[in-house]
């Protein structure tokens, strides 16, 4: 999937022995871009890791001439929505109940997205 050029992924890694911190994963149709995920090592988080590879994957969507990126996020999801609202992402809209396999109570999807 990641070979794809229908696909753009990128990683953080840590220096000495490779191991991946942190991985994004973006879906690209015509000028519009989809994050399906962006997930930072619990055990590295809050270090800044997670902004720079957002600003990575935004630099590489720019250069493939994307105009637009869209994504949804879980609602009680602060650290996502404080990380994409720093990045100009506005809210579109809402998908109540989105996220409801295997829970109890099922939690609504927020729908952001940034033009570039
Ligand atoms: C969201 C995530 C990628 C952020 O990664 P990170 O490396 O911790 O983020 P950074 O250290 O680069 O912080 C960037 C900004 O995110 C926000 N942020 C990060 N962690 C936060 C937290 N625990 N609470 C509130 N805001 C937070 C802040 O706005 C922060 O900027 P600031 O430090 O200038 O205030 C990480 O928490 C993660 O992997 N979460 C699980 C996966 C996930 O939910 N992905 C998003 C799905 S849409």
């Amino acid at each position: 999937m990641i070979a794809s050029e229908n696909y753009l992924a990128d990683g953080v890694f840590h220096e000495p022995d490779g191991q991946v911190l942190g991985f994004s994963i973006t879906r690209l149709v015509a000028d519009e871009a989809e994050i399906l995920t962006i997930a930072i090592d619990p055990r590295a988080r809050q270090q800044g890791m997670g902004r720079q590879l957002l600003e990575t994957q935004i630099g590489g969507l720019v250069r493939k001439g994307i105009r637009r990126i869209m994504l949804e996020v879980e609602d009680s999801n602060e650290a996502a929505l404080k990380l994409y609202r720093s990045f100009n992402f506005h809210r579109d809209g809402v998908r109540k109940g989105y996220y409801a396999q295997g829970r109890i109570a099922p939690a609504d999807a927020i729908l952001l997205s940034c033009q570039l």
